[in-house]
């Protein structure tokens, strides 16, 4: 079969990397993609970011199954477009997207569905969401109801800044729009987790768990970033931990949601906070996570291919699902200036070399350029590489990673540290 995979970033490299590498996979076209996708798939130009423009490319390339990366297609309703073409594609219809699109629906939503997540009050004016404050204890969480590339989230402490923050997203500073409603939440405690499902309408499969690291700088200090890297070990959580997740989070997205007459087909992506009381929701997203993806599917084995096929036809066949027990990392290369104002044009070396040394390299932010590959985004490149062990996974990974070079390269140097408390029988090597 043809597949049309939409997206331009590291998380869709890797999509285009495993489907190409599927046998029941022809072809794999991209839009808009980029200079790495272009090895595994052939590039397709869009010729406008609506759900019909993403039509037009789907029929234009014969595709057979359209695979969407981000979230933004989503919430503006490419599933039920392509569905009304009567076009196979994986993902969530618009109404069902609206769990990542609005965090006040998330919220409401999992609070009909009897999920586990922080204590919250939503708010349509500054003045509510200031008179919600004395009902939360200690540091205080303010989320923008709308779709704000990662930045929608403050976490504030003292309540006079609290205020200044309400004032400040109402107003449209911090993120424009999106912040025109607001979520107040309790701030939950313990270590931050990515579980990733694929839904077929009815049943949930469970991907490996994984850890992404969203500061820019070690020992998870400095500004948030879209994410620095990640790692999938499957002893980030017991088996008993898995159930409770499945049980408590996952199917009941997709339960709540069929007894609502919009049933979910996608990636379910929970962000989870594994509290002393048990896991607990901080956001879902209807998509894979940028970098969780990397590592996940440089672990995986089995035709994802004919694994998305059943899922978005119907029909999950677990058989194509399975992953290798090896974890694996993927270290971000970001370019000067992220998470800010980036830099971009500054030439690449090394990567021959890094994927010489056996790491997957993922482009994100890149173009060729008759002087050479060029950063050209914040996150530049992920590298991605496997081991018998999570130290050796790491060891890998940073051996790859010490052949890249650019100009104001940020890289975080502890990746998958946090993992290693799981290793102890390691802790001599
Ligand atoms: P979100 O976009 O909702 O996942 O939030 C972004 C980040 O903010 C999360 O990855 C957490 O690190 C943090 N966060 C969000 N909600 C909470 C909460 N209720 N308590 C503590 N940290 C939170
Ligand atoms: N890595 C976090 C996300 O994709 O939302």
């Amino acid at each position: 079969m043809k597949v049309l995979v939409i997206g331009g970033g590291g998380r869709e490299h890797a999509i285009c990397w495993r489907l190409s590498r599927s046998a029941s996979v022809s072809q794999v076209f991209v839009t808009p993609g980029n200079p790495g996708c272009a090895t595994e798939a052939t590039p397709a130009v869009p010729p406008d970011n609506t759900p019909q423009g993403y039509l037009a490319v789907a029929r234009e390339a014969g595709a057979d199954l359209t695979i969407v990366g981000p979230e933004a297609p989503l919430v503006d309703g490419i599933v039920d477009a392509f569905r009304e073409d009567g076009r196979l594609i994986f993902g969530p219809a618009k109404a069902a997207a609206q769990l990542e699109g609005s965090k006040i629906f998330a919220k409401k939503f999992m609070e009909r569905a009897n999920i586990p997540t922080a204590r919250f009050v939503d708010a349509y004016e500054p003045e509510d969401a200031i008179a919600a404050l004395p009902q939360f204890e200690g540091p205080v969480v303010i989320k923008a109801d709308g779709l704000a590339a990662g930045k929608g989230v403050v976490i504030v402490e003292d309540r006079n800044e609290a205020e200044a923050v309400i004032r400040a997203m109402f107003a449209g500073a911090l993120v424009g729009a999106a912040g025109a409603k607001v979520v107040i939440e309790e701030f939950l405690e313990g270590e931050e987790i990515s579980f990733i499902g694929l839904a077929d309408g009815e049943r949930v499969a469970a991907l490996e768990p994984s850890q992404d690291h969203k500061r820019i700088a070690d020992n998870d200090e400095g500004p948030n970033t879209g994410g620095m890297g990640a790692y999938s070990d499957s002893r980030l959580l017991d088996a008993a931990t898995r159930e409770e997740i499945m049980k408590t989070v996952m199917q009941p997205v997709i339960d709540q949601f069929r007894r609502e007459g919009t049933p979910f087909t996608g990636f379910l992506y929970a962000g989870l906070m594994m509290t002393a009381s048990g896991p607990r929701v901080l956001e879902y997203n209807v998509r894979l996570g940028d970098p969780e993806t990397q590592a996940l599917l440089h672990r995986m084995d089995g035709d994802f291919g004919a694994l998305l096929h059943g899922a978005a036809a119907g029909r999950i066949d677990e058989a194509h699902l399975s992953f290798r027990k090896d974890p694996s990392v993927c270290v971000v290369l970001a370019a000067a200036g992220y998470p800010g104002k980036v830099r971009t044009g500054d030439l690449i070396h090394g990567i021959e070399e890094a994927e010489a040394a056996g790491a997957a390299v993922f482009h994100a932010g890149t173009k060729s350029t008759p002087e050479g590959l060029v950063t050209n985004g914040g996150r530049v490149l992920g590298v991605t590489h496997s081991g018998a062990t999570l130290p050796e996974a790491i060891r890998n990974v940073y051996a790859s990673v010490k052949h890249i070079r650019f100009a104001g390269m940020q890289v975080r140097s502890d990746i998958g540290r946090k993992g290693l408390r799981r290793w102890p029988e390691t802790a001599a090597s």
